[in-house]
């Protein structure tokens, strides 16, 4: 395969911005006048007419100007072929449950990834109008002036953000335990519930550092680009290569990274917060 030129990658940077805008215009159409809110399988994941209008005005502009690039969309799932050389990795509303309760912390996010590597990312969020973009090796930006990771050397001095997926109670790897450790030695760790503006804060500096697991290649394909184009490091919890499918993300301003990483390796059981607060 050759490698996408800077002005290939520009212009899907483009296309990506024209349907992550318009998304958010239907997003804002909405807000505050949603009608059914359906649950998809999962108790809590919702569904809105107001994703399903957001994603379809997504894929109307993708189609008409990408006609032969493959879609994953969290609406509409996969479409063309999975292996295309060019998959665009589409969640047309991150943070529904923000959303529906009208907590202001939602956004489109729109991620290309060209031979399985995230290349392109768009992340825009109506409410506060701020649009994150970055294209690899382009650099990133913040309503179209540069953004850089956070400085932040220490973990004891770190904000940090991260999420619990919709499986939260089916499983003991939920998260919670991470939480409770990492809220212990940082400054504090959030929960937004948007993941890809979670990885936008990353990479403009709002926070210092994000881990999840079981997010889908919707939710993180175009905050990897932004992370790495401002900066930071992007990789397993292990510190290994990340492989998008497996849903499972550690991002930082790369300062913490490894320290971060050692913690999350470590993560004492739940039971030790009821026997011993003082831990560190
Ligand atoms: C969710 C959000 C949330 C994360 C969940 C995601 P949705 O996406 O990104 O922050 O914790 O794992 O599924 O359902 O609002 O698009
Ligand atoms: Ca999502
Ligand atoms: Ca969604």
């Amino acid at each position: 395969m050759s490698r996408p030129t800077s002005e290939e990658l520009q212009i899907f940077l483009e296309i990506a911005t024209e349907a992550a805008l318009a998304a958010g215009a239907v997003l804002q159409g909405y807000w505050g006048n949603l009608g059914a809110i359906a649950e998809k399988g999962r108790p809590g994941d919702l569904v809105t007419e107001a994703d399903k209008a957001a994603e379809a005005v997504i894929l109307d502009i993708m189609r008409r100007h990408l006609p032969s690039h493959s879609i994953l969309a969290e609406e509409s799932g996969q479409l063309g072929e999975k292996d295309s050389l060019y998959l665009w990795a589409i969640d047309p509303l991150d943070g529904t449950t923000n959303y529906t309760h009208q907590y202001p912390f939602f956004a489109t996010s729109i991620g290309l990834l060209i031979a399985g590597v995230p290349q392109i990312g768009v992340i825009f969020d109506p409410f506060h109008n701020e649009l994150f973009r970055a294209a690899k090796g382009l650099g990133a930006t913040r309503n179209r002036r540069p953004i850089q990771v956070s400085q932040t050397t220490e973990l004891s001095k770190s904000l940090l953000v991260t999420g619990f997926a919709y499986d939260r109670r089916e499983t003991a790897d939920n998260n919670y335990a991470e939480f409770c450790y990492l809220t212990h030695l940082t400054q504090g760790v959030r929960r937004s519930g948007s993941a890809s503006l979670d990885l936008a804060h990353v990479a403009c500096g709002r926070v210092d550092g994000y881990w999840e697991r079981g997010l889908a290649p919707w939710d993180i394909a175009a905050g990897i680009v932004l992370v790495e184009e401002a900066g930071g490091k992007v990789t397993a919890y292990d510190d290994t290569p990340l492989s998008i499918e497996s849903g499972r993300i550690l991002a930082t301003n790369g300062q913490i990274h490894a320290s971060l990483s050692t913690e999350l390796l470590q993560v004492p059981s739940l039971s030790v917060w009821s026997q011993q607060p003082s831990l560190r």
